[in-house]
């Protein structure tokens, strides 16, 4: 384990490990319950919040940064996804993390690994129907952390909702001691939830960008209003979003929160959804109703 400097600044540096036997021998220093926020870098203020409530709740919070290459399909942007170590020490290093896990490629996946984690049905929907094994990435990756960091609360954001909804599967399907809790989306003021992919956008998409949130507001105020036919929500969604032609919907969704299966009538917790094709970049957002 090394401190890393930062020889610009005040701060002392933050414990980090990169390699299984670091970690480890970090990791049974720690006061228990231990809080894992994993993430692929590049933090902004929607990893800080998840950092905020593990730090409320856990006794130690660990951070893991690690672009993981499973979860990118081929020409998707694992080379050019943004990757800001020092900066993201830093920020760890302020809210107060304990350990950050930053490992290599090889360190997660040695040399001749062969084994993944299928969580099935909810992996192949929506962002899983437009990413073909993304789910299967994210649920290895996942599988890896719990198992080398060993958390007792782990901690995902709402915005990528499908994402909680497999992990939780993921979890109670192989009876991982592991509580998960998921974050509410932090936004800009404008309503454009925060993801390290914004940076992609040209300053005429940052500003066409908040209709995502526009179609979602649109649709969960119809719910409110007492609207519950599925596909008429999908079709508010759509509508806001044809006043944007910079905006290609991917997909538009009204789904079950537990299955992800389409629903025709909303009669229990379901998640608003969609995916849009900007010419630089695609962004997803969603919704909890009910
Ligand atoms: P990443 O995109 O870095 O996101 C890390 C965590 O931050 C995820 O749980 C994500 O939902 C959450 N997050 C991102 N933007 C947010 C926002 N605006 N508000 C609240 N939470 C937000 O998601 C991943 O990495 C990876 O798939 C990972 C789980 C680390 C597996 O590789």
């Amino acid at each position: 384990m090394e401190a890393v400097p930062h020889p610009g600044g005040p701060l002392r540096g933050v414990r980090v490990a990169s390699d299984r036997a670091s970690l480890a021998a970090a990791r049974a220093t720690l006061a228990s319950p231990v809080g894992l926020v994993p993430t692929m870098g590049a933090l902004h203020a929607g990893h800080l919040a998840l950092i905020e409530r593990a730090r409320r709740e856990c006794a130690s919070v660990v951070v893991s940064i690690f672009v993981n290459p499973t979860q990118f399909g081929p020409g998707e942007d694992f080379e050019r996804y943004p990757r800001t170590l020092e900066a993201d020490l830093r920020a760890c290093e302020t809210s107060g993390v304990d350990l950050v896990f930053a490992p290599d490629v090889a360190t997660m996946y040695p040399p001749g690994h062969t084994t993944s984690v299928d969580p099935g049905v909810p992996g192949t929907v929506l962002e899983g129907a437009a990413r073909p094994g993304h789910f299967r990435g994210v649920a290895t990756v996942v599988t890896i952390l719990f198992d080398l960091v060993r958390p007792d609360l782990a901690y995902f954001g709402q915005k990528d909702g499908q994402q909680a909804i497999v992990v939780d599967r993921v979890v109670r399907d192989l009876g991982m001691p592991v509580g998960l809790v998921v974050v509410p989306t932090v936004r800009d003021p404008d309503g454009l939830a925060l993801s390290s992919r914004n940076a992609y956008l040209t300053p005429a998409e940052r500003a066409s960008a908040p209709v995502l949130h526009r179609a979602l507001r649109a649709a969960a105020e119809a719910f409110e209003r007492g609207e519950r036919d599925a596909g008429r929500l999908r079709s508010l969604m759509r509508e806001v979003l044809s006043g944007e032609p910079l905006a290609r919907p991917d997909y538009v969704s009204v789904a079950d929160r537990a299955t992800l299966e389409e629903l025709a009538t909303v009669d229990g917790p379901a998640l608003l959804s969609l995916a849009v094709r900007f010419p630089s970049v695609r962004l997803i957002d969603c919704w909890p109703i009910g």
